[in-house]
């Protein structure tokens, strides 16, 4: 056993203990719900339960390669909600940022789109954007990149924008079902196997490969989640430490047991 306890007291004293320098965090959309931004899978205000407006044959063809060629329209309604520059990162993208400070954060996994890790200061090459995301578009016939001021100027036009090239539907290169997710992620999947602490947050485990991470790591790493609900079995082993509830009060309790919690609301206040 590697903590003396399953509690948020036993993992801060592990933490601060000067033997955690490579933790690997692994987030998903309940991170930003508390920026403004929907969830997927949240009964109610989850965005799969408010698609009914876009008339589309299943919740997750808004994000389905195939449908997309078809009819591309309820994709770009979506995107003018959604386009990053909106929202303000929350205190949960901050406690990322601050392990970065505290030089503890071995890699980010994060399934979001939204850009917030990167808005809160978190560095790129700590970043692995395992969905893609809003950052770069191109053309998905010819490949073409795509001007990122043009594509703005389209979706704030709630137009379609099409390839300079080809012609051809453009699209941010965000990861499709049916699509392969970035060379990135499949480099650093390895990893969480090296990792001396993970931490799990906002996510309901249920897309893959993305779901397995938290499974990489070793049997003596500690694993954490700090979310709604339990998910991805993780509290069944021996040095699991569950944090229910909304993530950001979870943080700032984990903050203020590791004696950070100053510091925290500092970096979230910037
Ligand atoms: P989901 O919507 O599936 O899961 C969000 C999780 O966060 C759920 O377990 C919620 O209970 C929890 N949650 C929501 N708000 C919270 C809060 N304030 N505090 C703590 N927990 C909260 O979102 P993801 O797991 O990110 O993929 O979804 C995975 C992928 O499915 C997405 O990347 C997207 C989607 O289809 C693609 O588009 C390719």
């Amino acid at each position: 056993q590697t903590l003396s306890g399953r509690t948020v007291e036993a993992l801060a004293d592990y933490i601060i203990s000067g033997k955690v320098s490579n933790i690997c965090v692994m987030t998903g959309a309940g991170i930003s719900t508390s920026a403004g931004i929907p969830d997927f899978r949240s009964p109610d205000t989850g965005l799969y339960a408010n698609l009914a407006r876009l008339n589309l044959p299943y919740a997750e063809a808004v994000f389905d390669i195939g449908y997309f060629r078809e009819n591309p329209e309820p994709f770009y309604a979506l995107a003018h909600e959604l386009y990053p520059g909106k929202y303000r990162p929350t205190v949960t993208h901050s406690f990322i940022k601050l392990l970065q400070d505290k030089g503890m954060l071995m890699k980010l996994f994060t399934q979001n789109i939204d850009c917030l890790e990167r808005e809160a200061g978190v560095t790129d090459d700590k970043i692995v954007e395992a969905h893609g995301s809003f950052a770069r578009q191109s053309c998905i016939d010819c490949g073409s990149s795509y001007p990122e001021e043009d594509i703005k100027r389209h979706i704030d036009a709630k137009e379609i924008p099409r390839c300079h090239n080809c012609k051809g539907l453009v699209k941010p290169e965000i990861v499709f079902f049916g699509e392969q997710l970035p060379e990135a992620f499949f480099r650093s999947r390895g990893l969480p196997a090296q990792a001396d602490l993970c931490i799990v947050m906002g996510t309901s485990l249920t897309v893959q490969p993305f779901a397995s991470l938290p499974q990489m790591t070793r049997e003596q790493t500690p694993r954490v989640l700090i979310n709604k609900e339990r998910v991805g079995g993780i509290g069944s082993g021996t040095d699991d430490v569950l944090i229910l509830g909304d993530c950001d009060e979870g943080v700032r309790k984990l903050a203020k047991a590791c004696g950070w919690l100053e510091d925290l609301e500092a970096l979230w206040a910037q």
